[in-house]
């Protein structure tokens, strides 16, 4: 055991991707079955293609793990979480490179890893300690221990992204007593889901509208678009489920999958009655339309109310808590632009005019003050400039999920860097890009830190516009030009912006 534990202190470490640290946990709870491992080139190239292992086995989606450059020498590596802590120990059977993903998906996606180019690793994964799980441990539960509550028993899984609304509800009941089949509901945590929790907690609101004996177990499942119902499929029959409801599903899904695939009956809201049932039952002219996904969005970005005849209150107040209206909801204005281009200036002008109007918390992160401190010690280095505005992301993602306003101003000169930071923070809450695109010429006429000069002079080397790049956005929400607007009407500019966009009320 001492010798064991010694060995492993020697090993190298790696810690997966968010997607592949969920991955992991399947694997080493059994719920990625037959799977007991990350897939090396062969097996992933006929998932993709054909849907099955080299060897016939039916599975439907690439289980795959990347490693850095400076890892593909090893061959025993053990996988910790992003806290350090171990959590398993790969036994490496093939390091191999995955050819770039097509149309440039995902290598900037820090979200998607294995969706990158680069090397993957293959092996067996041998599980060390139980991961740990923040909230809602308590529901996890092994799918061996689910299977065996569930030997014998007709069961119907349902495994859901999204809340379950009364439609939902009422196929759902209908087809369990159909199927005389228990229910296990599967909430499917995604990766760096920022909403997961209020999933659970939406979830558990309705029990009570669904069979006594139901279950609900989370499980971290990352998303893939195509092959997220197969996979739930594998994953609800290593749960030991018999059944699983799908609202869409095609004869091929269905012959592949380890389990039945059931369709509901289609469920509308009969308004003569004010009821929902079977749509063959209500006289089409009674069927009232239930909202869409971008109406429901639409509705809780203005802070509407959710219709209680389309869900039940207490989902509606789940999903208006993880969609709080937009004056409530966090969300970064990051300013990018060349130095001297009037970026401080109008990042702090918005700051001040906010505060001034009250009802918000602001946060300046301003580029050179953010160096002083945050990012005290870095150069202006590509990989130090990344990191800078790596870290300044970081910051105004967490300002962003606590419902403040973050005010970013740096350089910010790479594209995929900004791209990057807008992801983070799209997680969070709302993002908006704010280009001060401010002519080279005019900055450099009115160089107020003398740093122009200096630039040109050669004493600072890689300055931004005269010996570095700076990568025009393509993206920015809003442009401004300070050789043509004021540092007040660049101000108001931006604050019409956030006043049309809902995030500032005005009264
Ligand atoms: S960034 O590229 O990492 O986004 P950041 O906004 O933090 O840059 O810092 C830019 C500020 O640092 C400039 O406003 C300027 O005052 C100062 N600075 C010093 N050296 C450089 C340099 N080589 N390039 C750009 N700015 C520099």
């Amino acid at each position: 055991m001492t010798t064991e534990a010694g060995e492993l202190r020697d090993l190298p470490t790696l810690t997966p991707g968010p997607a592949e640290l969920a991955d992991l946990e399947l694997l080493l709870n059994g719920a990625f079955h037959p799977l007991t491992g990350f897939l090396g080139a062969v097996d992933s190239a006929t998932v993709a293609a054909a849907g099955r292992l080299v060897d016939g086995t039916p599975w439907p989606a690439q289980v795959t793990l990347t490693v850095p450059d400076d890892l593909v020498k090893e061959e025993r590596l053990v996988l910790v979480d992003p806290e350090g802590v171990p959590l398993a120990v790969l036994q490496v059977t093939e390091t191999w490179k995955d050819p770039a993903p097509p149309d440039g998906f995902g290598d900037t996606d820090p979200l998607r890893p294995s969706s990158a180019p680069g090397w993957r690793m293959a092996g067996t994964v041998t599980a060390l300690r139980t991961p740990e799980h923040g909230p809602f441990r308590g529901l996890r539960r092994h799918p061996q221990d689910v299977g065996a509550e569930l030997a014998g028993v007709t069961t119907l899984a349902i495994a859901t992204r999204t809340p379950l609304h009364r439609r939902h509800l009422g196929q759902l009941r209908q087809l369990s007593e159909k199927l005389a089949a228990r229910v296990l509901v599967l909430p499917l945590l995604g990766d760096g889901d920022a909403d997961a929790d209020a999933l659970v907690r939406a979830l558990l609101t309705v029990r009570r509208e669904l069979p006594p004996d139901t279950l609900i177990v989370p499980v971290p499942l990352a998303e893939r678009p195509g092959r997220d119902l197969l996979l739930s499929a594998h994953v609800a029959a290593a749960y030991g489920a018999t059944h699983l409801f799908a609202a869409e599903f095609t004869e091929a899904d269905a012959e592949i999958a380890p389990l039945r695939l059931v369709a509901p009956e289609p469920w509308a809201y009969d308004e003569s009655v004010e009821v929902w049932r079977p749509t063959a039952k209500i006289d089409p002219e009674h069927v009232r339309p239930e909202p869409t996904e971008a109406e429901l969005a639409r509705l809780l970005a203005h802070g509407e109310e959710i219709p209680q005849w389309f869900t039940p209150r207490a989902v509606a107040e789940e999903l208006r808590r993880a969609n709080p209206p937009r004056h409530e909801r966090g969300i970064t204005v990051f300013f990018t632009g060349l130095s001297g281009s009037g970026k401080s200036t109008i990042a702090r002008g918005l700051a001040d005019l906010l505060v001034e109007r009250g009802g918000r918390k602001v946060t300046l992160l301003d580029g050179d003050v953010v160096r002083r401190l945050l990012s005290a010690g870095l150069t202006f280095s590509r990989d130090d400039r990344d990191l800078n505005i790596r870290r300044i992301g970081y910051v105004a993602a967490e300002i962003t999920r606590h419902g403040g306003v973050a005010i970013c101003a740096p350089i910010a000169p790479y594209a995929r860097t900004r791209a990057e930071v807008r992801r983070m923070v799209d997680a969070a809450g709302d993002f908006v890009l704010v280009h001060v695109a401010t002519p080279l010429e005019e900055c450099e006429r009115r160089d107020r830190k003398g740093l122009y000069a200096k630039a040109r002079a050669g004493l600072i080397p890689e300055f931004t516009g005269i010996s570095d790049p700076y990568e025009v956005p393509e993206d920015a929400e809003l442009v401004l030009d300070t050789s043509e607007l004021s540092p007040d009407e660049a101000v108001a500019r931006v604050f019409g912006l956030l006043v049309a966009g809902g995030w500032v009320r005005t009264e």
